[in-house]
């Protein structure tokens, strides 16, 4: 398998959401409990990814700076670009492609929240190679995404960016699989007639050269996107039900960097430390003391 670096894009102007957006971009905004943005960054780590580039715009990209810092005290690596105006997601692999050097990179957005057993994507890695590999998700509003219509033999046949009339209920998520051309492929995408470079022009590109993988999420995982105060709340209230039957949470980065062993103990404790008294740094001293148990009892190494 080879090495995957992340790319998460925080673009856009988060129109939808005003007045929410007018000092801080929607991936900043709380899903819950924390910000958008530690959802899909969790979903990233869990993959086995520890390199990850943060772009967004020049106004915000600061915040998430303050927010996210270099990922040191989770154990990974974050970096930062600007995209200077929303151009397209597509545009993210051109700005990232000395980051991306020659790994592939999953390009996942910042407003995507996927939830479930996420073996799906260590599959999708196995299988890229140097082409692309993106995911279908049934949906009853398929005209508000990239759409994927699938042939008789079960095969990608069409994919297209909101169609009027869509040809199939199979939307394609914010997160994508590239092998280490990505960026140099974006290069050949025309601009669409808004001015952006689509990442549905760039993923056409792969399906036309019959490069491209497309693997349909299974239903017992949930893919939520956050651009619409309606889709902000319910993706809250699926967060708070899950976290609050469950007592586990949804979206920690420190917990998926400990469970991928990223972070040791010590890091761990350390995370604790630095967090402020409240539930947040109640559950990671929960997670802590549960490995201490574990460790008493010789279940972990
Ligand atoms: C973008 C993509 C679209 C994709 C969606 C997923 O749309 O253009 O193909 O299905 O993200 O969230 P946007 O959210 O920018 O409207």
């Amino acid at each position: 398998m080879s090495h995957f670096k992340g790319i998460l894009l925080a673009g856009g102007k988060g129109t939808r959401l005003y007045p929410v957006t007018q000092v801080a971009s929607k991936q900043l905004q709380p899903i819950y409990n924390k910000p958008m943005i530690y959802y899909p960054l969790t979903t990233l780590l869990v993959a086995g990814v520890r390199e990850v580039l943060i772009i967004s715009s020049p106004e915000d990209i600061g915040r998430f700076e303050s927010l996210l810092g270099d990922g040191r005290r989770w154990g990974i690596s974050l970096q930062y670009a600007v995209q200077p105006e929303p151009k397209g997601i597509a545009q993210a692999l051109q700005i990232g492609r000395e980051f991306i050097g020659n790994d592939s990179v999953f390009l996942m957005l910042g407003d995507n929240l996927i939830y479930g057993r996420l073996d799906f994507l260590r599959a999708a890695m196995a299988s890229n190679g140097d082409g692309a590999t993106v995911f279908a998700y049934h949906v009853h509003n398929p005209g508000e995404y990239g759409v994927v219509e699938f042939g008789p033999d079960g095969k990608a046949r069409s994919l297209e960016e909101k169609p009027k009339i869509p040809k199939s209920n199979w939307a394609v998520p914010g997160l994508y699989l590239y092998g280490p051309g990505a960026a140099a492929e974006a290069d050949r995408v025309t601009p669409s007639a808004r001015g952006e470079l689509e990442i549905t022009d760039l993923n056409r590109r792969f399906l036309d050269r019959g490069h491209l993988t497309v693997m349909p999420m299974g239903r017992g995982i949930a893919w939520l996107d956050t651009g619409t105060p309606e889709s902000l709340l319910e993706a809250s209230n699926f967060v708070h039900t899950l976290e609050t039957r469950q007592g586990l949470f949804v979206g920690s980065p420190e917990e998926a960097a400990f469970h991928m062993g990223f972070l040791d103990q010590v890091g761990l404790a350390a995370c604790v430390a630095a967090t402020p008294d409240g539930p947040y740094r109640a559950y990671l001293q929960r997670i802590l003391d549960g490995a201490s148990r574990d460790q008493a009892m010789g279940l972990r190494g």
